[in-house]
């Protein structure tokens, strides 16, 4: 028996289970019944562009984590909704409380890392670039570099590009959008691009923060915003103890408005602002 009202294809509560322990065991993400209508209507249509008949048929390809339809699916069950300066508190902090004593450690030859885990299609790591260059135009001619991260290759791409459509642009300041940003039309709609200055201060790379992370860090401040609000209690723990050590001594973490660090993490922070930690104990060498 469907358990979505009135579908197209058969939905049934085993095809939803299935489903939601694939994607549990590849990225962290929980999803209970309640999700059931979302999670039809974005797999209704890879069943359309793949000719499948059946949920029960789609759900042998995608519970082969060999299969490309995997990641694919994984990929279409992220929630990616960002903006440009989202709880802008975080970045008045940076500028005020962060950026001066590195930007000054830049100056005397440091290498600065931040890391934008969760960047979806990247508003967050560019307000992060933004926010650099508006104390301090000539960044690029520094050792400063911001990793951008998501397991959905799809926004990585959209990040690459650093083309956002005009609508969105009403948070950023307009003179950082005339310094920063070329403006082009795209198929009749006005766009904003991030110019070169700002796109080669941003790595975008895919990565899943359930699997193996390449980087050693240190980095001065991370960014793992409305990533972790997905996870169950557990492994938003474990992520917050595997990014403790990559974060520097003194170095700031800036998590979701509804998120908390937990866990083992807890005693090697402190709280610094609102959802805002800094790291008290030296890293491990
Ligand atoms: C709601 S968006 C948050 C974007 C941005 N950090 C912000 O606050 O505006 C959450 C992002 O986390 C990513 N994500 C979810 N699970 C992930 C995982 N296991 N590894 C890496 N990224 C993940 C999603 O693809 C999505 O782009």
């Amino acid at each position: 028996m469907s358990i979505v009202a009135s579908s197209e294809f058969a939905f049934t509560q085993q095809d939803f289970d299935l489903i939601a322990r694939t994607l549990y065991d590849e990225t962290g993400i929980t999803l209970d019944n309640s999700k059931a209508t979302l999670v039809y209507s974005r797999l209704t249509k890879r069943l359309r562009v793949l000719g499948i008949e059946s949920f029960r048929d789609y759900c042998s390809l995608v519970s082969d984590s060999g299969n490309e339809e995997h990641a694919r699916m994984c990929a279409a069950l992220t929630t990616n909704v960002t903006r440009f300066f989202r709880e802008n508190h975080h970045f008045e902090h940076l500028k005020t409380k962060v950026l001066p004593g590195l930007i000054s450690a830049a100056r005397a030859g440091k290498k600065i890392r931040i890391w934008s885990a969760g960047c979806s299609s990247g508003e967050e790591p560019y307000s992060i670039a933004l926010t650099i260059l508006s104390i301090l135009p000539a960044a690029r001619e520094y050792d400063i570099r911001i990793l951008a991260t998501d397991i959905n290759p799809h926004v990585i791409a959209t990040g690459k590009a650093g083309l956002y459509p005009e609508s969105e642009m009403s948070d950023v300041d307009s003179a950082l959008r005339s310094k920063w940003m070329e403006r082009v039309t795209v198929n009749g709609v006005k766009h904003y691009q991030l110019d070169n200055d700002v796109r080669s201060l941003i790595s975008f790379r895919p990565l899943n923060l359930m699997g193996a992370w390449p980087m050693s860090g240190p980095f001065q401040v991370m960014f793992c915003r409305n990533v972790v609000i997905y996870f169950d209690a557990p492994t938003q723990a474990r992520i917050w103890s595997r990014m403790l050590p990559l974060l520097d001594t003194n170095g700031v973490l800036y998590i979701g408005h509804s998120e908390r660090v937990t866990g083992t993490a807890l005693a090697q922070t402190q709280v610094d602002g609102t959802t805002t930690y800094r790291k008290t104990i030296k890293a491990a060498a």
